[in-house]
């Protein structure tokens, strides 16, 4: 294991992929500009929460194998091994993905670049980057095409960053020389063993696995939630729908929770690009449905935000709205495109007067909307609450007492969007029980 690997990016994707390296026994050196960042990494402070990774962190810190540094000179002086994981997020006012950071990346990697090399994108790219980057790096380089350029995406959760680092459902590895694959065969070589299967291909398929991947993920949720809509005209329940269909092995079970539908970093910017992308390689036809995926995720939060208006009798003016949820999904604090807030800060906009509780992201939410007002608990959130909104299935949440959370508000009104809670308990309890796509 003589390789020393570099990791350039240390957001979710980055600080995690050289945490668990380090810890898989690898020399690592991560790499940012933010030099805030990287302050509060090198003293083992994780810049996000997610589950089981600062302990990683740190232990790889004290034993010497992990470091951090702002400096492209000493990333190129280090590595064999060089791990793009930058951002690749939505142009404003665009559906096309940002590719400014994973170009900027390359562009001061690749002048440092004196000798033989492997670069690998783990971002999640339109496809045809890696071509692109190729040519580039090899121009760039004074090494020239002892610098080679691989493509391995990054299937990782939020919520279950490790787990899914260490022992992942599949690798995936795109190349264009059997050195860059040997290379990788290397580095992945401890989970290989473990029987993960390895895949190889060419550029493009290795690019088109990661969003497609996200295509038929969001396709499946927005499946099931196009369902809800039909279940709540027709008066059925979307619950035992989906837990119907599950037991067909052909669909299963996983990625068919009805609700308020996705959003974070990954899923919604990802289908747009996708599109984007397919409409310049004149292909928008085959990706038209992704429209309708999008649309029918947006509509979730419409009605939710209708729901609630509705057992408020038409209108949220002067009255006070209990929001549980902030993250885009439990165990993360992350609230890109989160559907909570989005719900909130709709509601707050209709003259509501909205009070959010989260118990990871409320640092974040509050950064970000300012104008909400932010509760300390569960319980200070719901205090004198007309109608109790349920918008992250925290574990937490999913637990609460219907009797102890009905001593705290004005009216027991909820709407459940996310289809966590037992409707029978909190009716009994005397709430006023509505869900997505239930009668
Ligand atoms: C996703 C992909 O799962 C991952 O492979 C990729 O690398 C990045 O994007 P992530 O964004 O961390 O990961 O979250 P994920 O667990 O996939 O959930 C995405 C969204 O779908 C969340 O908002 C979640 O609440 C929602 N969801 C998920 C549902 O609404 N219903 C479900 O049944 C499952």
């Amino acid at each position: 294991m003589a390789q020393r690997l570099t990791v350039i990016g240390t957001g979710y994707l980055g600080a995690t992929h050289a945490a668990c390296m380090a810890d898989l026994g690898f020399e690592v050196l991560g790499v940012d500009v933010d030099v805030e960042k990287i302050a509060r990494l090198t003293r083992g402070d994780l810049p996000f929460y997610e589950p089981g990774l600062e302990p990683i962190l740190r232990r790889n810190l004290e034993n010497g194998r992990l470091r951090f540094t702002t400096s492209y000179e000493e990333a190129a002086e280090f590595g064999d091994v060089h791990f793009i994981c930058v951002g690749t997020p939505q142009k404003p006012g665009e559906y096309a993905a940002d590719m400014r950071y994973v170009d900027d990346t390359v562009d001061s990697l690749a002048p440092l670049l004196t000798r033989a090399c492997v670069v690998v994108g783990k971002s999640t790219v339109p496809v045809g980057t890696a071509e692109r980057l190729a040519r580039r790096l090899t121009e760039r380089s004074p090494a020239g095409d002892v610098v080679e350029l691989a493509w391995n995406p990054e299937f990782l959760r939020e919520g279950y960053a490790v787990e899914d680092t260490l022992h992942p459902d599949r690798l995936v590895v795109g190349v264009q020389s059997d050195r860059a694959e040997k290379v990788l065969r290397e580095v992945y070589a401890s989970m290989v063993a473990d029987g993960v299967p390895f895949i190889v291909s060419d550029f493009p398929t290795a690019e088109l696995v990661k969003v497609s991947a996200n295509a038929f993920l969001a396709t499946k949720i927005s499946f099931i939630n196009a369902m809800a809509e039909v279940c709540e005209a027709a008066h059925a329940d979307v619950t035992k729908l989906s837990e119907a269909l599950s037991y067909d092995d052909r669909i299963g079970g996983k990625f068919l929770g009805p609700g308020l539908g996705f959003g974070g970093g990954c899923l919604p910017k990802d289908i747009r690009a996708f599109m984007a992308r397919a409409g310049e390689l004149g292909v928008d036809q085959a990706l038209s449905f992704l429209r309708e995926v999008d649309a029918i995720n947006i509509r979730r939060r419409i009605r939710m935000v209708d729901l609630a208006r509705e057992l408020l009798g038409g209108s949220f003016i002067g009255r006070t709205v209990g929001v549980l949820g902030a993250a885009f999904k439990p165990n993360s604090d992350d609230i890109r495109d989160s559907p909570a807030l989005d719900v909130a800060t709709s509601i707050r906009a209709q003259g509501g007067q909205v009070t959010v509780y989260d118990p990871q992201a409320l640092e974040n939410a509050r950064r970000a909307h300012p104008d909400l007002t932010y509760g300390s608990s569960a319980m200070d959130a719901v205090d004198g609450a007309h109608v109790v909104l349920l918008l992250t299935e925290w574990k937490e949440f999913r637990e609460l007492d219907p009797e102890v959370l009905g001593g705290a508000v004005a009216e027991r009104n909820i709407v459940d969007g996310r289809n966590a809670l037992d409707p029978e308990r909190w009716r009994t309890a005397g709430w006023q029980y509505r869900a997505l796509g239930r009668p």
